[in-house]
């Protein structure tokens, strides 16, 4: 099995993806939140990779129940019903509905890949249930780190080179290609403490000089849903 890490979408374009299968990462916070909203009871997300065509889908557009969410500057666009903070996305608000979403790199990145044969999305929230479905993949996979602002981010790295390294305690089958071992290498030196990740990282500093401690702490959080949205007909939902 060969595993490429692409880490930054501003090397690819869409028709790379074509007949691949691709893992899509934005810890922080765009892939952490879909899980998180998926989790809650979401009906789906529509990622969208600009904000004109949010401001084009009316409210009615996917039957009734749709919201919008998403960030610019890592805060709530105006006319929005949500911003990008995993803990805005409860049962309460969202079960049910339809949410179109965009975000600065996040949803950037998952647009991208959408040519794909299969697209999953995957944060440090539910690290374990990939590595136990590529445990016995039988082929190639890429990894697309969202990044920030067309450069790498180290947690998306870390977070893409934590599943490698658990994929290799697994099967002796994997090679590499240099991304994939640089990612793999940040995640050996940064990997083990996610908290002090967040700590150094440039976009975690940011959130927290803008008040998301708590978006922060929800994101460092390993394995705790066991479910994977795959992307299809235009929006994701977990994975049967
Ligand atoms: C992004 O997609 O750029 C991020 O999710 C930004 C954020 O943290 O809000």
């Amino acid at each position: 099995m060969k595993i490429n890490t692409i880490l930054t979408p501003a090397v690819v374009d869409e028709l790379y993806f074509t007949g691949k299968t691709t893992i899509a990462i934005d810890v922080l916070r765009a892939t952490t939140t879909i899980i998180a909203a998926l989790n809650n009871g979401a009906k789906e997300i529509i990622p969208v990779g600009s904000l004109e065509f949010v401001h084009k889908a009316s409210g009615d557009t996917f039957g009734g129940k749709t919201i919008r969410g998403g960030e610019k500057n890592m805060k709530k666009i105006d006319g929005f019903d949500l911003g990008n903070s995993p803990l805005e996305y409860t049962r309460e608000t969202i079960e049910g509905k339809s949410i179109i979403f965009f975000t600065t790199n996040g949803t950037k990145a998952i647009t991208k890949a959408k040519y794909s044969t299969a697209l999953y999305l995957m944060a440090f929230s539910n690290l374990d249930t990939v590595v136990n479905k590529f445990a016995n993949y039988e082929g190639d996979f890429e990894i697309i780190c969202a990044g920030r602002n067309n450069e790498i981010s180290l947690e998306d790295a870390v977070c893409a080179g934590m599943l490698i390294s658990k994929l290799r305690e697994v099967r002796d089958d994997i090679e590499l290609t240099d991304p994939a071992l640089i990612a793999y290498t940040l995640y050996w030196k940064f990997g083990k403490n996610i908290p002090a990740l967040f700590d150094i990282a440039e976009h975690g500093k940011l959130l927290k000089e803008n008040g998301f401690y708590d978006d922060i702490k929800y994101c460092s959080q390993l394995s705790i849903i066991d479910k994977i949205p795959v992307f299809s007909n235009n929006s994701l939902k977990f994975l049967n």
